[in-house]
């Protein structure tokens, strides 16, 4: 999708007018840059619209959001991105393309450790980093991070790309608990645990449980209840039920947390209906529809999870900042290559 520039904005206005509720109301627009997934996010903007009569115009993208916005620099029509990861919210902030935000309503909303200390970025949704353990080869019903690195488990383990944006993000919080050394440490044991080469995505790794090549994986929360609930690959569901989920560190320090997040673009051209739509999304109703339609854990306190998240047990969240885990997410990057650890298992 290209980019609508000021101008070819203009010339698309009379068309959204003419498709608007009504002429006075659909004026009113806000842009929204987004790496999430249309279908997710688009019963929220609906629902913003039919609140505020703010009408949204989105552009997504899977990669290049952020470059896009600097490119286009002062003439960005870009109001809010949304995002998932803690480090590419953080890398957002640093590439100065977000601007700060002090707003009482969002901040009552989203606790500190979940937004950025200068308002330069929001949590929106939680999603715990946990283990898939096989029903029928794993009797454990706890584990640690930590242990992931025994010994016990090897030749039994299967991730992701340690250099996918969600390990990165786990593997900058061990960096953060175990220092430099311990890390590394722990990422050559959680290595020489692999049962195969790191590949695919999250949702592979519980298939590949299934299908017997490994007994336990990382893998986002929400994935179970999209593989749970998936009727247009109903095989998903087979793969959800050979497993079942671990929250890893339930016992001491919490389990690893990543968002979904909004942050304010620097230069939007409609801000005040920007950051209506942020307090829209960091509020009640938003945070139910998250609930709900995505299997996410709401920021804000007080809002349900869906049944399926429900029975995963209680999520206890790590409560170590985001802002200080994406301190290292460098550092952890470098680990990743320094262990070799997309080589998989070395023997
Ligand atoms: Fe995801």
């Amino acid at each position: 999708m290209t980019v609508p520039t000021r101008s070819a904005a203009a010339l698309l206005a009379p068309l959204l007018l003419a498709a608007g509720p009504s002429l006075s109301q659909a004026a009113e627009v806000v842009n929204v840059y987004t790496y999430r997934q249309p279908e997710l996010i688009q019963p929220l903007l609906d629902a913003f619209t039919k609140e505020t009569g703010i009408a949204t115009r989105v552009i997504f993208a899977d990669r290049g959001l952020e470059e896009r916005i600097r490119a286009e620099g002062a003439n960005s029509p870009a109001d809010v991105l949304l995002t998932v990861d803690i480090n590419r919210l953080a890398a957002a902030k640093e590439a100065g393309i977000t601007a700060p935000l002090a707003n009482a309503a969002i901040e009552a909303n989203v606790p500190a450790e979940y937004r950025d200390p200068e308002g330069e970025w929001f949590g929106l949704t939680m999603r715990g980093r946990v283990v898939y353990a096989s029903k029928d080869r794993v009797p454990e019903e706890a584990i640690t991070y930590e242990e992931l690195a025994d010994p016990k488990w090897k030749g039994r383990i299967c991730t992701r790309s340690g250099q996918h944006v969600y390990n990165i993000g786990l593997f900058s919080a061990m960096v953060a608990h175990l220092g430099a050394e311990g890390a590394e440490k722990w990422l050559t044991g959680l290595k020489n645990n692999l049962a195969v080469k790191p590949a695919g995505g999250d949702r592979d790794q519980a298939k590949a449980i299934f299908a017997g090549q490994c007994d336990i994986a990382l893998g986002n929360t929400y994935y179970v209840a999209l593989m749970m609930t998936n009727e247009k690959e109903p095989e998903q569901k087979e793969w959800a039920s050979a497993i079942k989920v671990l929250m890893p560190n339930a016992g001491d320090r919490g389990t690893h947390v990543n968002i979904s997040g909004m942050a304010l673009a620097k230069n939007a051209p409609n801000r005040d209906n920007a950051v209506k739509l942020m307090e829209f999304l960091s509020g009640d109703e938003a945070q139910r529809i998250y609930a709900e339609t995505n299997h996410e854990y709401p920021v804000e306190k007080g809002i349900a999870v869906s049944d399926i998240v429900a029975s995963f047990g209680d999520l206890k969240p790590d409560t170590l900042p985001l802002a200080e885990i994406a301190k290292h997410r460098q550092e952890a990057s470098e680990l990743v290559d320094k262990v070799g650890y997309d080589d998989g298992p070395s023997s």
